[in-house]
């Protein structure tokens, strides 16, 4: 093809997934749409610049009003996360952690963590497996142990595993809590002093449950004794993507070397203007948003549950986040049916569920699907929607009925619901497709 042919093929492609978004239901847990405001911020001019450094001490002219946007950014996560320092230059979630990493361990220094299947994310893996943490930054990587019943981390079991490391002399720098399956608080306070006497550095990755803890519906890990959390910028927290550090104060200064020099160079200012905007909003709607994302999560799961789904976690109520895991395996496998329901415009993924990689399963062909109801929630659906969501998903998945009947529903049910909620100003659609240049003339 011709650069033209596939610079106009790369302009349509572009508008037809924003079409198709618009006709379906996303239910990808790490996922939000944000607001017109953020998605404005990320076409301006910020995204084409640098700013090299801390607002105020610059290497490069031209950041007059980048310094304002950013200073007011830190400012506004400190408030929202009621934290002492910020930072708010991370590029992403990973590159957050990493910074974490390197200012608080070096290479052949173990971490604790947890594993994949038990909810741990790529970034606090293993070398082996290519995780950032032992790829990277050359970290030992030993597993929390999980409590399958109580689908969160086992304190007790934890406390063993520590004493063990330490009298062999492999007492962890950092303990990585925090993850991608996540559907229980972690035992932050239950750990952290613990932890503290043999001098690890406690970090909490928000990156999935940061909008929740902003809201004050989920934990708070640095109230619980955690040193730091790292997040992404873009899943329950609902701004561009990318990262932010909060932390104690004390450990201001080494973050912000290893964000800058040690982690980035340019750190996107466009992003960091959206995510300005984003705090804004958390600060004005974040509180009614996440409780609404956690009934909208519960009533997912009951709902599934009642219908004969293997939903994990049903001890403790299913989930108290935005999230919820099923055990699919009676019906195929994870992978197929993502598949399947991605047919029917239903969006989720696939998901390692504990105990699967000792059965002989891979992350292609996991037992489980992963739920999440960020996105839906800021589209304006209730319980209500949940309910009709997990009858089209029984629908697919249990009563293998016809799809193309069954993609229109969805594609009906979804005109319900075309705009941002929970925002200062929501005139554009959620999912119009912004085009700056007139291509019909
Ligand atoms: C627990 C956790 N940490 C870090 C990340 C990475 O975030 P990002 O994609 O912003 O780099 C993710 C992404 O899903 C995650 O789930």
């Amino acid at each position: 093809m011709e650069a033209k042919e596939l610079y106009d093929n790369i302009l349509k492609l572009m508008k037809e997934h924003h079409n198709w978004f618009n006709n379906s239901i996303p239910l990808i847990a790490s996922e939000n749409i944000p607001s017109p405001a953020v998605r404005e911020a990320v076409v301006s001019d910020f995204g084409n610049r640098y700013a090299e450094g801390w607002p105020g001490e610059r290497v490069y002219a031209g950041c007059t009003y980048i310094d304002q946007v950013e200073n007011i950014c830190n400012e506004l996560a400190k408030k929202v996360f009621r934290s002492e320092f910020a930072d708010c230059r991370a590029t992403s979630g990973v590159v957050a952690n990493l910074a974490i990493y390197s200012a608080f361990s070096n290479p052949g220094d173990y971490m604790i963590a947890s594993s994949i299947p038990s909810g741990g994310h790529i970034s606090h893996g293993k070398k082996e497996h290519s995780g950032t943490a032992g790829l990277v930054h050359g970290l030992t990587i030993e597993h929390f142990p999980f409590s399958k019943e109580e689908m969160t981390i086992d304190t007790d079991m934890t406390k063993k595993k520590i004493e063990t490391m330490a009298n062999e002399g492999k007492s962890p720098k950092i303990a990585m809590f925090g993850g991608s399956l996540f559907l229980f608080p972690h035992p932050v306070k239950e750990l952290s002093d613990f932890l503290h006497s043999y001098n690890i550095y406690v970090n909490y990755d928000g990156a999935h449950v940061a909008g929740l803890i902003a809201g004050n519906q989920f934990q708070d890990p640095l109230r619980e004794g955690a040193d730091s959390m790292t997040m992404s910028s873009h899943k329950t927290l609902w701004g561009p993507q990318g990262g932010i550090i909060v932390s104690l104060e004390k450990y201001g200064e080494s973050i912000k070397k290893a964000i800058f020099p040690g982690n980035t160079s340019s750190h996107h200012l466009h992003h960091v203007a959206g995510k300005a905007i984003a705090l804004s909003e958390i600060i004005e709607f974040g509180e009614e948003y996440a409780k609404q994302v956690i009934k909208n999560a519960k009533m997912l799961a009951y709902s599934l549950a009642n219908y004969g789904f293997n939903v994990l976690g049903e001890k403790r109520g299913y989930t108290e986040s935005h999230q919820l895991a099923v055990n699919i395996s009676k019906y195929g496998d994870g992978g197929n049916i993502e598949k399947d329901l991605e047919k029917c415009n239903i969006i989720l993924n696939r998901q390692l569920l504990p105990g699967d990689i000792k059965e002989g399963r891979n992350y292609l062909h996991p037992s489980g699907i992963r739920i999440g109801v960020p996105e839906v929630t800021r589209l304006g659906m209730k319980e209500n929607e949940m309910h009709e969501i997990a009858t089209f998903i029984k629908k697919i998945v249990i009563d293998k009925q016809d799809g193309s009947k069954i993609l229109h529903d969805v594609i009906e049910f979804r005109k319900r619901f075309q705009k941002v909620q929970y925002a200062f100003d929501n005139e554009t659609s959620a999912y119009e497709y912004i085009q700056l240049v007139n291509r019909d003339k």
